[in-house]
């Protein structure tokens, strides 16, 4: 079989499926028109969020059995397209939780603490102790949009650290709040008011899409807004001009509406927005376990094996 994978993934997913006597084929550059050409003849295509899988490419992909995402997220995938099609959709939603996780519990301190802006005049040969007064998490309240995988790692290590967590998401129980000592809120511009930080972990879906926009930033009114789910949610121009105006004391963003993030993108003229390019699961540890999940589903697809969809 016939495994074309379009976006980096680790060694240790690759060489499963070569040593399981699968041809593997890695193309990180493809796109367009090549793309459509790849994958004519592939019987497995593994992406990561790089990669637009959509309509097109399951026409052209007639041999196609399974599209495995080497990660989290599936919208950068068509599932509908995918269904009509006949093809397998699964991800690999546990391998890089607790990266993504600590990676927001990394963005939560550079962004109280300045200290990527700290760093950088320090770069530039300015001592700049004076300029800097942080804010400590300790006694301070966490709002948490979404309390799915990603949102309970996040809650557990900030509530050590001393966060009081207020929690907004529709779909859970109020056990699984009480579960973590967090405070399940009905209502998001509620649970926005009443947090000095707020974090998200949706997935991107037409629901989630701009839900966080200028009337919500507003109710984080001298708070911090982070977002290492996905871009899209969060309205970028608003949540620039709410930290331009003061209305916000800062941001931390590791996935945009659009990505590679354009160097015309109003986020990177502020002084208080932390930004970093998609790295909330790029770890050793996350990359390979994401990319021996994927092997692994799809060898099972290759066998007739259940395969858990995404
Ligand atoms: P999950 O499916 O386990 O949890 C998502 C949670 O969001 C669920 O509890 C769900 O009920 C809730 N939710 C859905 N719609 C909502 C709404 N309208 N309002 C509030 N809550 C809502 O997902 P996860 O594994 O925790 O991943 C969370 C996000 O993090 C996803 O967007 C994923 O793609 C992203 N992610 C990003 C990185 C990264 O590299 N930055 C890494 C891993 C995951
Ligand atoms: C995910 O949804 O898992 C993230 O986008 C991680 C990634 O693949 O970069």
């Amino acid at each position: 079989m016939k495994v074309l994978v379009t976006d980096p993934i680790a060694d240790a997913g690759l060489d499963r499926l070569r040593d399981a006597g699968h041809e593997v084929v890695t193309d990180y550059e493809v796109e367009g028109d090549a793309l459509l050409d790849a994958v004519s003849d592939a019987n497995a295509l593994i992406v990561r969020s790089g990669t637009d899988v959509n309509e097109a490419v399951f026409e052209a992909a007639s041999e196609l059995v399974i599209v495995g995402r080497a990660g989290i997220g599936v919208d950068n995938i068509d599932i509908e397209a995918a269904t009509d099609h006949g093809v397998i959709v699964a991800n690999a939603p546990e391998g890089n939780v607790r990266a993504a996780a600590e990676h927001t519990v990394a963005m939560t301190f550079a962004v109280a603490r300045s200290i990527p802006q700290a760093h950088g005049r320090l770069l530039g040969g300015e001592w700049a102790k004076g300029e800097f007064l942080g804010t400590e998490v300790n006694n301070k309240t966490l709002t948490i949009v979404g309390l799915g995988r990603v949102g309970q790692e996040v809650a557990k290590r900030l509530d050590s650290l001393g966060m009081d967590l207020v929690v907004y998401d529709p779909y859970i129980s109020e056990e699984r709040a009480d579960r973590l000592g967090a405070e399940l809120v009905e209502d998001l511009h509620e649970a926005l008011g009443r947090g000095d930080f707020a974090t998200v972990h949706t997935p991107l879906l037409p629901e989630t899409e701009g839900m966080i926009g200028e009337d919500e930033l507003a109710q984080l009114e001298g708070g911090y807004l982070i977002n290492c789910a996905r871009g899209g949610i969060v309205d970028e121009d608003a949540l620039a001009e709410a930290v331009d105006d003061g209305i916000l004391a800062g941001a931390a963003l590791d996935s945009f509406a659009e990505e590679p993030l354009s160097q015309d993108s109003p986020l990177l003229d502020v002084e208080d927005i932390v930004l970093t390019p998609h790295l909330g699961a790029s770890t050793e540890a996350a990359q390979e376990n994401v990319a021996i999940d994927t092997a692994e589903a799809v060898l099972a697809a290759f066998d007739d094996e259940p395969v858990l969809t995404a």
